[in-house]
Order: structure tokens, then C-alpha cells, then sequence
């Protein structure tokens, strides 16, 4: 939720820093905050609101030249936004000085102790107790204060932690949340929450685990257990924008090179097959599976839900989809025959990660669908595919959604043909997913004709969206993004359900958005359209190319390729973001960086 950035070299520290701050920014950013060792002293710097705010201040004040310094950008959880809860937090003696991104459970009483003794708390944060938790412990060596107080800390946390008194030394502590240290090849240390804020600059990382810390010093880097530096597979360029208004936008306009990534060398079009490098090392094991349950949140989850579809009826596997938030605290009965399927774009969504942890406790099988290499989701897991997307800066998942159909639906060929889907059904899935990435340029030229139709829908504040089997989920889908994009209330819906009561909403002044392709249940929808008519409602219709007859349905429709009924979300979801994307730019809504949203959940 937070990003937290540190840096520690011959370089001056506050540049870098900004620039790694600048990549994590779609993180949080209420408010932020850094802090610069200056020939000896601390300089602590924080501004309200985005980090061009920061900057300001950065700018009028006198030049800072310090080669150590930390950074944060703030998702508020404890503590309103304001300067004094932004990070970096101190202690009482203006000694200890770091950032956090987390939350500490037990901060409460931790505080209450910490008063008690004298301490003086300058925030309503969580995260201030441990700036004088480490205080209580702090006789000369850091890492050796900061160890003791954890030992008191419930919670979650990444922290990157400096002193005055134990100067030129950065400690640093993960438990659940995302934690990298980049290294350059001039032997400069980086500290990030994601790797995207570690290029240019870095050229090795090393992914902190749960439980340790870390200590990095002018001539050293020591993890308090074992651990190999990585290469760093990252382009500097995914993080730029390519000439597109928003990241969100240009990430849209990827989508069908990020489809051709997600097939690229996995079908077997002879075989009628999939092959799944990441899933090899348990491909036995998967062939004795009776059933799978998929946990994720928000976006992912949508995309789990079309995967329950597709592995129901090509694979033939009983298959669940839960929310992750939900499922940690239900009561899953899962045993050794079963599989635990997280999906996850950003690999370090608390709740999916917490849920497969009660899986594997339970003896599930772990699989995982995840986007960013490296990350804990895809560390948890005893096998699973990497999207391939590339990094997804815009806090709203689009690119990542589409790839996890496309990978779902390549999970399906693998395990059906593992069972009892015949190569021609097969040959029949592989074909039409070579096919999908042109299918997606497609759709993709609709963009201005979209742009078009949201003027027309603009000043609708209520919106329903409908849909079918596969395309239920997507109708979710198109309503999460209108609401997380432009702020208008939306609502997704199974379009057999509405009779049964929400049609009570339908009136001239609430726009329906029915995603109706021509596939098996296309009549049942036809007959919600005509429910909706008969009351007036407008409605835009998602068809399928030739389907001239629906134009006397609907006031709007949006035109698709025909695909494999399986594929069509993968086509019917990219108008609705469209939809959504220019509504929230004729809104003027932040796209990129919506309000109260941040892109990776890492608490509860
Ligand atoms: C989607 O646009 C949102 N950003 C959010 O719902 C997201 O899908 C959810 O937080 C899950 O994130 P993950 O895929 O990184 O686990």
C-alpha cells in the first residue's frame, strides 16, 4: 500500500531516491516523505499530497548532497493525512529515523507502554511506536535494536531503518510485505517495494524474505540469512509511457502483445495441447488432482471466475473461486487431492497470500498465476506461470486481466488433456488462441468510437452491468473498473439474477451495459434486454460481429470479433475498459492514481 525507497552510495541521494519514489507512487500517494544523512546530520523532508509536492520542497531548500537517505510514499491506514503522519518517523531523541509499509497490530498498547516510559509520540500513526520501540532497545548497534524490538511487533511490515548514532548503515526488516535491494554495478545499495523502482540504477536485487533483516553498509551487504542476488529482468522503458496520456491507456494499447506473450511457445496446436514450463516439476501430481480452488482478490478474482468456467467444462475439474478475504477465514475443506490456484498480478496481495498459506497448511496442492517474477506469491508456491505482462504501473488491472484469462484458458488445455478433452476439442482451443492476438488489435481500433459513446453516457451517475456465464464475471469486471476509474457508482450483475430484484433500479436515467456475445445463453440474455427495454432503461449492448438483429434491441452497440465461447471475455472486457478509462478522463479522475486506491493491497 505504502512504497518505501532507500539508498546508500557515493551519489547524492536525494535525486535517486526521487526517482524510485516517482515509480512507486501508484502505491500510495496521499502524502511523502524522505530523509538525507548531511554531513552528519538528518534533514527530513515531508509535504501533503502528490510527490510533486514533495519535490517543491525539495527544491527551496538548500542544496542536499548526502549519499544515504530513505523515502516513502503514504497510503494512509492509521492516521489521517497530514505532514506530521506522513513518513519518515523519528523517535524521541531524533536518533532513529524510518519508513514502513504495513501495519503493526498490537501498536496500541506497544504506544501505551512506550508513554509510560517517557516517551513523546508526535503522530497518530502505527508505525511511530517503532521509531521508539527501537529507541528503548538502541546501545550503539541498530540492527541489534531493531532485532529486540521486533521481537515485540505484531503485524506486518517492511521497514528500512537509519541512525544518527550508528551512521553510513541501512537495516532493514520484512515480514509479509514486498522488501528488494537493488545493488549497481558500482556497488551502490537501492532499497525498494517493487522492483520497478530499482532500474535504472540496479543492476542485481535480492529479494528479502519473511523474517529477515538485512544490513547494508558502505562495503557490505549482509542478510541475516542466506541469500543469492538475482539477475534483474526489468526494462526501463515498461515504466514509461510511451507517448500515451496515462500508463493506464497505454497499457490497454498492449494488450494484444501482452496476449502473444502469454501463448508465446506454450501451444501445441498438433497436440491440441499447452505446455507449462513452470508446471513440469508437478505435472504428475496434477493429473491426480479431483479439484481446484482458486482464491484471489478484486480484478484476479474476476479473472478466477471466468478460469471456473473454462476448467468445469473442458477440463472436467470440480472447481471453486473464492475471495481470498473471505476465504482465510472460512473453513475450506481441502485435503492432498486437491489444488490451490492463487492468481495475483502483483504477487504480494495480503489476502491471496494469506489463503494460500491456510491451503498449503491444509495439504493443498500450490499453484499460482502471477505477473511480477520474483515476488512472494510466486516464492509460496510450489509451481505456477508467469504472465509475462510486464510491469503494470496504472493502479487499475487491465493488461494483467486479460493475460490471466489467456493463461487460464492455456491451464484448461493442459490439465484437459491430461483427462479427457480430445485433441480435436483441443486443436480447436489451441487455434483459436493463436488467433486471439489480432482479435484483440481489433477491438482495440474501437477506441474512438468509445471515446464517442462516453460522451453521450457521461453525466449517468448509476450504471447496471449484465452478463452471462463466462461473461458474468465480466460484467463484474466492467463495473469494478467504472467505479475504481471515474467514481460512478456501477453495478455487475448475473443478468438471469436481475428479475429478482435489481431491476427495480431500471429506469430512463440508469444505463445498462449488457456484455452479450453470441454464445449458448445468448437467447436467455436477449430476454433481460427485452425486461430492460420494457422499462425504459438505455442500454449499450458488447455483440458480436453480424449480429445485425440487436440493433433494434439496444440504443448503443459495441461491436466484437467472433471467438471461441471460452475466449469471448478476453474480448468483451476491453471495450469496458475503454468505457471506464475515458469516462474517468472526461471526469477529470486521475486515472492512473485513483483516489483511496493503491496498486498492491500488502495488508489485510
Ligand atoms: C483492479 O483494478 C484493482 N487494482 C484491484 O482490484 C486488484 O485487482 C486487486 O487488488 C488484486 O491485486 P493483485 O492482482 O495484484 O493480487
Amino acid at each position: 500500500m505504502c512504497g518505501i525507497v532507500g539508498y546508500l552510495g557515493k551519489q547524492k541521494a536525494v535525486p535517486i531516491l526521487l526517482t524510485s519514489l516517482q515509480r512507486e507512487s501508484y502505491r500510495g500517494y496521499d502524502s511523502a516523505g524522505l530523509v538525507v544523512f548531511e554531513s552528519g546530520q538528518t534533514v527530513c523532508l515531508k509535504a501533503v499530497g502528490k510527490l510533486e509536492k514533495l519535490e517543491h520542497k525539495i527544491n527551496g531548500h538548500q542544496r542536499l548532497t548526502g549519499g544515504l537517505g530513505l523515502g516513502h510514499v503514504r497510503w494512509a491506514t492509521h492516521g489521517g493525512v497530514s505532514e506530521a503522519n506522513a513518513h519518515p518517523h523519528t523517535d524521541c531523541r531524533e536518533n532513529i529515523w524510518l519508513v514502513h509499509n504495513g501495519i503493526i497490530e498490537n501498536y496500541a498498547e506497544l504506544k501505551e507502554i512506550l508513554k509510560k516510559e517517557g516517551h513523546i509520540f508526535r503522530s497518530e500513526t502505527d508505525t511511530e511506536v517503532l521509531s521508539h520501540l527501537i529507541e528503548k532497545f538502541f546501545q550503539g548497534n541498530l540492527e541489534e535494536a531493531v532485532r529486540k524490538a521486533l521481537r515485540l511487533v505484531r503485524g506486518a511490515y517492511a521497514l528500512a531503518i537509519v541512525s544518527r548514532e550508528d551512521p553510513d548503515k541501512i537495516v532493514l526488516a520484512r515480514l509479509s510485505s514486498p522488501l528488494l535491494i537493488g545493488i549497481s554495478d558500482r556497488g551502490e545499495y537501492l532499497v525498494a517495494s517493487d522492483a520497478n523502482a530499482l532500474i535504472p540504477h540496479a543492476k542485481k536485487v535480492v529479494n528479502m524474505d519473511d523474517n529477515e533483516i538485512a544490513v547494508l553498509t558502505r562495503h557490505d551487504l549482509l542478510v541475516l540469512k542466506e541469500k543469492q542476488p538475482e539477475n534483474l529482468e526489468l526494462e526501463a522503458e515498461d515504466a514509461q509511457k510511451k507517448g500515451y496520456p496515462h500508463f493506464m491507456l497505454k497499457e490497454i494499447m498492449e494488450q494484444s502483445d501482452t496476449v502473444e506473450n502469454a501463448i508465446r511457445g506454450r501451444l501445441l496446436v498438433n497436440h491440441g495441447a499447452a505446455q507449462l514450463g513452470g508446471l513440469e516439476s508437478v505435472k504428475e501430481k496434477l493429473r491426480e488432482i479431483e479439484m481446484i480452488n482458486i482464491v484471489a482478490c478484486g480484478t484476479a478474482f474476476h479473472a478466477g471466475m471466468v478460469g471456473e468456467y473454462m476448467l468445469e467444462e473442458y477440463a472436467g475439474i470440480p472447481t471453486n473461486v473464492d475471495l481470498a478475504s473471505e476465504f482465510r477465514y472460512r473453513k475450506p475443506i481441502l485435503d492432498g487431492k486437491a489444488a490451490i490456484l492463487a492468481i495475483s498480478q502483483s504477487g504480494e496481495t495480503a489476502d491471496t497470500l494469506a489463503a494460500l498459506k491456510e491451503a498449503k497448511r491444509k495439504g493443498a496442492l500450490s499453484l499460482g498465476i502471477v505477473n511480477v517474477v520474483g515476488s512472494s506469491l510466486s516464492r509460496e508456491t510450489a509451481a505456477g506461470v508467469y504472465n509475462r505482462a510486464g510491469a503494470e504501473i496504472g493502479v487499475a488491472s487491465t493488461k494483467a486481466f486479460t493475460s490471466q484469462l489467456t493463461i487460464l484458458a492455456l491451464l484448461t488445455l493442459y490439465l484437459g488433456r491430461q483427462r479427457d478433452l480430445s485433441v480435436v476439442m483441443g486443436q480447436r482451443v489451441t487455434k483459436e488462441l493463436k488467433l486471439l492476438p489480432d482479435l484483440v488489435k481489433r477491438v482495440l481500433t474501437l477506441d474512438s468510437q468509445i471515446k464517442k459513446l462516453v460522451e453521450k453516457y457521461k453525466d449517468y451517475d448509476d450504471f447496471l452491468y449484465i452478463g452471462r456465464k463466462y461473461n458474468y464475471p465480466i460484467a463484474l469486471e466492467g463495473a469494478l473498473k467504472l467505479k475504481e476509474i471515474s467514481y460512478v457508482h456501477a453495478e455487475g450483475y448475473g443478468a438471469g439474477e436481475m428479475k429478482h430484484g435489481t431491476l427495480a433500479l431500471i429506469d430512463e436515467n440508469f444505463p445498462t451495459m449488457v456484455i452479450a456475445p453470441t454464445d449458448s445463453v445468448y437467447e436467455k440474455t436477449v430476454s433481460n434486454i427485452e425486461e430492460i427495454k420494457a422499462r425504459k432503461g438505455p442500454i449499450i449492448a458488447i455483440a458480436t460481429e453480424g449480429n445485425e438483429a440487436i440493433k433494434n434491441l439496444v440504443q448503443d452497440v459495441i461491436y466484437v470479433p467472433k471467438t471461441l465461447e471460452m475466449l469471448t471475455p478476453v474480448l468483451s472486457v476491453i471495450p469496458l475498459q475503454l468505457f471506464a478509462y475515458h469516462m474517468g478522463v472526461v471526469r477529470g479522475c486521475d486515472v492512473d492514481k485513483p483516489r483511496n486506491l493503491a496498486k498492491s493491497v500488502t495488508v489485510e
